[in-house]
């Protein structure tokens, strides 16, 4: 792949979100991630959240398993957590905020007040070889302190971006788009590699991906959904034409 290439992470909790919601096995979130692999996607991308209100453990022990393309680990900086990835070594660890009260990942991560805490956390990761990144808002401080705490990756949260589209707010939407567009080349120009996702759809994934400073988007709700009309491999297919195109 080249240097330009915009990776394709496909989250695929909300298939374990579904599956869980009669708590049997069908659908399987494995057999979703090889179809996405098989539909193009870079990574696959799983979040084990500490209330286990979708992915489980037996998951992420059978996409180390199964899985050809590298796995983003996303957790919350806990120590059960950090020993769940200590065991597994995934290629990549995202560290996001979490509050049992969400319904998703609302907010980017607060590093900057942390850092020290922060800092500890994530040293054993990188020690075994894991690729760090930090979900966080497009905010310069925030910026900072990951680089300083010795993240390799960030993430840029989307999700005020994309709110403020779907919700008919224009200005915003373009407010939100120019930070997100600074904020990366801001990254880019510490030594971070940028990642972003949350929220993303057909209709807000150009712009973003269309930043040369991107090097990874994070996409899963809006594709698990789409698969319900499209099939998931039309709809991963259909995702990763939107990004070859604002890239090229
Ligand atoms: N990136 C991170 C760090 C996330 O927490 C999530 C949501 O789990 C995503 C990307 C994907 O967001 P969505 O499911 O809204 O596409």
């Amino acid at each position: 792949m080249s240097d330009t290439h915009l990776r394709l992470g496909v989250n695929i909790d909300h298939v374990a979100t579904v599956r869980n919601a009669r708590g049997g096995a069908y659908p399987d979130p494995l057999r979703a991630a090889k179809l996405a692999e098989e539909a193009g996607a870079d990574g696959i991308t799983a979040h084990l959240r500490e209330d286990r209100r979708h992915i489980s453990d037996a998951d992420i022990d059978g996409l180390m398993e199964v899985l050809s393309v590298p796995l983003n680990f996303e957790m919350a900086a806990t120590d059960e957590m950090q020993k769940i990835a200590l065991r597994h070594k995934p290629h990549a660890v995202c560290i996001v905020p979490e509050k049992r009260e969400e319904r998703t990942t609302e907010g980017g991560l607060e590093v900057a007040r942390e850092e020290n805490k922060l800092a500890h956390f994530i040293a054993p990761l990188r020690d075994v070889g894991c690729r760090v990144s930090i979900f966080i808002a497009a905010d310069r401080r925030q910026i900072e302190a990951a680089h300083r705490i010795g993240a390799e990756v960030i993430e840029l949260h989307t999700g005020a971006y994309c709110d403020a589209h779907a919700e008919g707010r224009p200005n915003d939407a373009a407010r939100e788009l120019e930070a997100l567009r600074e904020m990366s080349a801001f990254a880019h120009s510490l030594g971070l590699e940028v990642h972003a996702g949350h929220g993303l759809t057909y209709d807000t994934v150009q712009p973003v991906a269309a930043f040369p400073e991107v090097r990874e988007l994070n996409i899963g709700h809006f594709l698990i959904g789409e698969s319900i009309f499209l099939g998931l491999t039309p709809a991963i297919s259909e995702m990763r034409r939107l990004m070859d195109e604002a890239r090229a």
